[in-house]
């Protein structure tokens, strides 16, 4: 269902298409983070609210604050948070909005990449921390696959360029692992930071665009009216289909490589 508030793209039901895959590496981020009871729990940029369910069974005793600038998301999370009093959302741009409180934990998982020059919002977010508090980040780091090449190529073509020049975010969306480490070293903390590549198995018609339906497509179908939207998905779709071709089992391997950093305040004594 489209949102009613243009400005706000995201759709839950197309951003959760993909929930399992989607959430392996939020499960992996966390599993890094060896805080033992954290009181005060921030997610920016929560989303449908899985994480937020997720560290709610880990820490029973934390107070959660999911922070998201989607009405629509936020919706979804509340749906799936219901019962869970010591969970409050909250709607705000992540670039403005700052806790109250000191925070035991800082979790951001898949959202600084839509937000440029996050350097200075992560040396914000490292602020937040309590003594001894962690900060959790996972970003993508696909801008040079295929996929989004083939994106960023398409809405540049003749055809598309003055509709959609500048609507995509290009390669030097997100640093590497390294340049997470040196952010965060010099925002005073301990840093653990690594790449990885999951193989996701995708099954089905034009499984990498509705992948990326509901991620890096949105700023372009925003910027479109249905038609044109449409006509721009069909040329997607068959440069992805020699891209990505399915095998003879149905399947299509869709590599995706992810940035992730643990980080840690230490109390020093
Ligand atoms: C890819 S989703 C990730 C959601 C969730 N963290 C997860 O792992 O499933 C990115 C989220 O960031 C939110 N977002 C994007 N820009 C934002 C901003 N400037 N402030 C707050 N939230 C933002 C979107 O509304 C969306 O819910």
């Amino acid at each position: 269902m489209p949102s009613p508030d243009r400005r706000d793209t995201w759709n839950a039901q197309t951003y959760d298409r993909f929930d399992d895959a989607r959430s392996r590496p939020f499960q992996d981020l966390l599993a890094r983070v060896r805080s033992v009871a954290p009181a005060q729990v921030i997610d920016l940029g929560c989303g449908t609210g899985s994480g937020l369910a997720d560290m709610a069974r880990r820490w029973p005793a934390a107070q959660l604050v999911g922070v998201d600038a989607s009405a629509d998301m936020l919706a979804a999370a509340e749906t799936e948070l219901g019962p869970l009093a010591e969970v409050t959302l909250v709607r705000a741009d992540a670039q403005t909005w700052a806790p109250e409180t000191a925070a035991d934990l800082v979790v951001s998982n898949a959202l600084l990449q839509w937000i440029p020059d996050h350097a200075q919002l992560l040396t914000r977010m490292a602020s937040w921390l309590a003594p001894d508090g962690w900060l959790a980040i996972q970003v993508p780091g696909n801008f040079e696959a295929p996929s989004h090449q083939l994106l960023r190529e398409l809405a540049d073509s003749p055809q598309w360029t003055d509709r959609l020049g500048g609507v995509l975010r290009g390669a030097n969306s997100v640093f590497d692992a390294a340049g997470y480490f040196r952010i965060l070293t010099d925002a005073g903390l301990t840093v653990d930071a690594w790449e990885t590549t999951y193989l996701h198995v995708l099954t089905g018609p034009d499984p990498v665009l509705r992948w990326t339906s509901g991620t890096a497509l949105r700023p372009v179908l925003a910027a479109l009216d249905d038609d044109a939207a449409q006509e721009f998905s069909g040329q997607y779709a068959a440069s992805l289909g020699t891209a990505y071709p399915a095998d003879d089992a149905g399947e299509v391997l869709f590599p995706f490589r992810r940035v992730f950093a643990v980080a840690r305040r230490e109390e020093r004594l």
